[in-house]
């Protein structure tokens, strides 16, 4: 009888001392006390050892039965040990490879800023639009008509082989669709669709068969200029574009304008810009809108005048920021485009 309460007991103690172990092992939170938990219950002289101790004298088959409780119990509470263990060390390594320091600036993120060229296109037309001219765009893909015909360039005319056109084929296999190899055709479209007095430009983008070199690209951009009315003449002209220039590239600006050929302006000129010490850059072409374009249109020319002008915005660009190679513009080279944010 006696024997028998003793085993129920022993069971009990096994049991509250389960209960009491894996409650208290929760609380913990430090290497120190999960190591003083350990010898608490598991250790050599812990409460588990103690326990086997305690149970010596009891019948063999009843030191069998708390015996294997025992060890059960002991195999429990070693699991729990390592367990907490491995959770105390992984956090403390947690804590020290992610430790963020809330005081650092953050790292800031890469934005994308407009390109060069559309930032010159910008401000070009930002300059103009002061002058009191109109922002119109066009089409990129023109009929030779536009391109050449009404621009006074008649078909086999040598002064076509000025623009080394490349030309869309239609499905006849006529070629009478270009890209356009400059935005001069838009004075036509201009002047078809509105009454003077006109002030207007537009930029875009043109296209030419050409070999490339440092000046030249074989698609680039230009903005056309194009002011008809009555009375409009050469000094107009002059003065409209010296001022540009100065918005542009500042009051000192050395502009040059110099004799040139187009066969939709006459008289026609190039104007260049002091680009570095002694060198110049074509900036633009243009001259008074010939008297057989204005009859194109249907415009008397001996009621209206008016100038045109059609300038690179790639070598306005050059200009601006000294850069010497077109090709830049068209490389996507973050090292050049970072310099324009
Ligand atoms: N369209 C000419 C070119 O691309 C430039 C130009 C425009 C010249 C208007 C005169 C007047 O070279």
């Amino acid at each position: 009888m006696v024997i028998l309460l003793a085993l129920k007991n022993n069971k009990t103690y096994l049991e509250n001392l389960q209960l009491e172990a894996t409650n208290s092992i929760k609380t913990i939170s430090s290497e120190e006390d999960i190591e003083n938990w350990r010898i608490d219950y598991i250790g050599r002289k812990g409460k588990i050892s103690n326990f086997f101790q305690s149970f010596k004298d009891l019948k063999p088959e009843e030191k069998n039965e708390l015996g294997s409780l025992a060890n059960k119990l002991k195999n429990t509470l070693e699991k729990l040990y390592k367990e907490k263990q491995k959770a105390l060390k992984d956090n403390k390594s947690n804590i020290q490879t992610e430790f963020f320091d809330f005081t650092l600036p953050g790292t800031p993120i890469s934005t994308g800023s407009i390109h060069p060229t559309n930032q010159m296109m910008q401000e070009i037309c930002t300059a103009f639009n002061k002058l009191g001219f109109n922002i119109f765009e066009g089409p990129e893909i023109e009929s030779e008509s536009y391109a050449f015909d009404k621009l006074n360039i008649p078909t086999n005319h040598p002064a076509r082989d000025i623009w080394d056109t490349i030309y869309v084929n239609d499905v006849e296999n006529i070629k009478s669709l270009v890209l356009r190899p400059h935005t001069s055709p838009m004075q036509i479209r201009i002047m078809e669709n509105n009454e003077p007095p006109i002030r207007v430009v537009i930029p875009g983008k043109c296209y030419r068969y050409e070999a490339t070199d440092n000046t030249h690209e074989w698609h680039f951009h230009q903005i056309e200029g194009l002011v008809i009315d009555k009375n409009i003449n050469f000094l107009n002209m002059k003065a409209t574009l010296f001022e540009f220039a100065r918005m542009i590239f500042g009051d000192d600006t050395k502009a040059r304008f110099r004799c040139d050929f187009f066969p939709f302006v006459e008289p026609g000129a190039e104007m260049s810009i002091n680009f570095k010490q002694n060198e110049w850059l074509e900036l633009m072409g243009a001259g008074m809108v010939h008297p057989k374009v204005l009859m194109n249109v249907g415009l008397d020319p001996e009621i209206y005048s008016g100038f045109a002008f059609g300038l690179g915005i790639e070598r306005a660009a050059m200009i601006k920021y000294g850069i010497d190679n077109i090709r830049d513009f068209y490389a996507n080279d973050y090292q050049f485009l970072k310099q324009f944010k």
